[in-house]
């Protein structure tokens, strides 16, 4: 559960008092819990009681009467690993069912990609009834998982099933979601990221405007699915992603040094970084001072590192980026040949929304096979389809074979 971001939906049931249990183990479990409310659920359940176990401030409307902040149910979508409606309602479930869209909740549901679990709870009649029986198996048939209800005492006096799961069951049902894209456990992979920094002097130096951003998303993504992850990182403001280890560099030599090394034994690498291309061929070791006219600085060649590994990588998984400007595809292809790459993401910088510093961005991934035009993706799901294409290419038995001895100049 350690990094994933649970969007827990509490609907108007009696088993709404279920929901802070199940808040506090999630978070207990290492996830990230926000919350939403339908307006009714704040009947049974303070905001307070949920936010504080959450430790997040809970959300009920689409916009805070107070001061107008809109409370955007796309990008609670978008955060979101898995939405968990629990309690769900009959009434909520057949309003998910038909497409109605007249609370936060429901909205954000018809908007999220992530997976989205319910857990049923209401009276056993209610549950049998033809209609909910319908509304779930739609739902299921969209791809809804559902949490059975347990056989017991319902609020109603009555016995029978309908009461919602207990909330240890849900959050094993979470746990067992979640391993299930565990499709890289064992596995260790080198994520480079960031920008380097090339020094001129002990005060000034060469860089780019990388963020790092999508670098460490890979990374995280990585780490989700079970592979032990090394990242090494040019200089970036980012914290380090749950269950990776980091190792800082500055340069791109130190970086191409620590990427070589921790390759040794790694089953493969992506290779995200913005490396500096050159770096000056001399560092002042005192500030340099100004004069009355201009100043070059020489310039040489830094290693590349993707190539490097390209070259060492026999049976290993390797994957590349390319930020073009012009002829992107036919650059990124050239690239991904030089580069002895498996796959290649390719960034344009005349896409909307693919911008240094962003959250979002606009990829292309291409093979030899051919082109995946993706739209336009927050960084993290940019991240999560990068990290299942490499599960499946790790998982696939032509990639099971035994790596080969390194070879000198690539080996395709
Ligand atoms: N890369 C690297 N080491 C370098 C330069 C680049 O590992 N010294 C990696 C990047 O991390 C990226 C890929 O190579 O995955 C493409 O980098 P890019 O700089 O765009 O490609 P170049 O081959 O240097 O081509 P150019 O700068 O001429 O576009």
């Amino acid at each position: 559960m350690q990094g994933r971001r649970v969007l827990l939906g509490v609907t108007g049931s009696i088993a709404a008092y279920k929901a802070a249990a199940l808040a506090r183990q999630l978070v207990r479990a290492g996830a990230e819990v926000r919350v939403v409310m339908t307006p009714l659920a704040k009947q049974f359940i303070t905001p307070l009681t949920m936010a504080t176990l959450s430790k997040h401030p809970i959300l009920v409307e689409f916009f805070d009467p107070e001061n107008g902040a809109w409370n955007s149910h796309i990008s609670l979508g978008e955060w979101a690993d898995c939405l968990l409606i629990a309690p769900a309602t009959a009434n909520t479930l057949a309003k998910m069912a038909t497409g109605v869209a007249d609370n936060l909740l429901l909205t954000t549901y018809l908007s999220a990609r992530c997976e989205v679990v319910v857990a049923p709870a209401m009276d056993l009649d209610m549950y049998a009834h033809a209609a909910t029986q319908a509304n779930l198996a739609t739902l299921a048939a969209r791809g809804v998982r559902i949490v059975e209800p347990a056989e017991g005492e319902l609020a109603s006096g009555l016995q029978g099933k309908g009461r919602m799961a207990e909330p240890e069951t849900i959050a094993a049902f979470l746990a067992d979601l979640f391993t299930e894209k565990k499709k890289l456990t064992g596995r260790r992979f080198v994520v480079t990221a960031g920008a380097t920094i090339e020094p001129i002097d002990p005060v000034r130096f060469l860089s780019n405007h990388s963020s790092g951003k999508m670098g460490y998303a890979i990374a995280g993504a990585l780490a989700r699915c079970g592979a032990h992850v090394t990242l090494v990182s040019g200089r970036t403001a980012l914290a380090t992603p749950p269950g990776v280890e980091r190792i800082d560099v500055l340069s791109a030599e130190e970086m191409y040094r620590a990427a070589v090394a921790a390759f040794d034994g790694a089953d493969g690498a992506v290779m995200c970084a913005a490396v500096a291309d050159y770096t000056p061929e001399t560092v002042a070791d005192r500030k340099l001072e100004k004069g009355e006219g201009g100043m070059a600085i020489r310039l040489k060649r830094t290693r590349d590192i993707a190539a490097e590994l390209g070259r060492r990588k026999g049976g290993r998984l390797l994957v590349g980026f390319a930020l073009e400007t012009h002829d992107e595809a036919a650059h990124a292809e050239a690239k991904l040949a030089r580069k002895n790459l498996d796959f290649i993401v390719l960034n344009s910088l005349r896409d909307a929304g693919a911008c240094f510093r962003g959250d979002t961005n606009k990829v292309t991934l291409i093979d030899r096979a051919g082109r995946e035009e993706l739209p336009l993706l927050t960084k993290r799901e940019v991240a999560e389809r990068i990290a299942g294409r490499i599960a499946a290419l790790v998982g696939s038995a032509e990639r099971n074979a035994p790596a080969e001895a390194p070879v000198e100049g690539g080996d395709r």
